[in-house]
């Protein structure tokens, strides 16, 4: 298995694999193809088997007003027959040792019993505008102590 950045020419194989790892929601297919349309910055992965994309994660800028304080990571998939495999583990951790990742702060909606174990931690600041109270809402090198709500790119929003 491999791990690579992906290239504009593979987005229609992402879109597929997210379609099939989400298969009762078509949000995070939507979001990616409108973030990759809209042109925005994003930090991407996938992980190759057999000249196959079986998982895909994907960073983005996450903003304190217009200034960018940090990324949002969003989504991580891997292809259903390779779950609970460790794939996924394996790719996040891959991402988080990249340069553009590794000094960053970074936030995640997610479970928390799986993202802790890569460190982050659950985010009391800044609030999350997609989970109630936070419940769900870690964050890695993260020292907010104001109070504010983070910024997504807009494309988040068609939730
Ligand atoms: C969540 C997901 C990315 C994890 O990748 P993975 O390769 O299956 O996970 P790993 O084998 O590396 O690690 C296993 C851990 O992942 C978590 N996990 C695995 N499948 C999961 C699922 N369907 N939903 C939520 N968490 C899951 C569990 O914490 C599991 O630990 P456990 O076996 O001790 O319970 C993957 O299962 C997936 O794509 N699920 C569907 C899409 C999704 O829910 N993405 C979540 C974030 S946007």
């Amino acid at each position: 298995m491999k791990i690579r950045k992906l290239v504009p020419e593979e987005y229609v194989k992402a879109s597929a694999l997210l379609h099939l790892a989400f298969p009762e929601s078509a949000y995070e297919t939507e979001l990616v193809e409108n973030l990759h349309r809209n042109g925005k910055a994003m930090h991407e992965w996938v992980c190759i088997h057999i000249n196959k994309i079986i998982a895909y994660i994907a960073f983005t800028n996450a903003y304190h007003g217009s200034a960018v304080c940090g990324l949002h990571l969003a989504p991580l998939a891997v292809k259903p027959e390779f779950q609970r495999q460790g794939i996924g583990s394996e790719l996040l951790r891959f991402a988080l040792r990249q340069d553009v990742i590794k000094e960053n702060t970074i936030f995640v909606v997610g479970k928390p019993r799986f993202y802790q174990k890569f460190g982050f931690e659950p985010c009391a600041m800044p609030l999350c505008p997609f989970d109630k109270n936070n419940a769900h809402f870690l964050s890695l090198r993260n020292n907010t102590s104001s109070q504010f709500t983070v910024g997504y790119e807009a494309e988040f929003s068609g939730r």
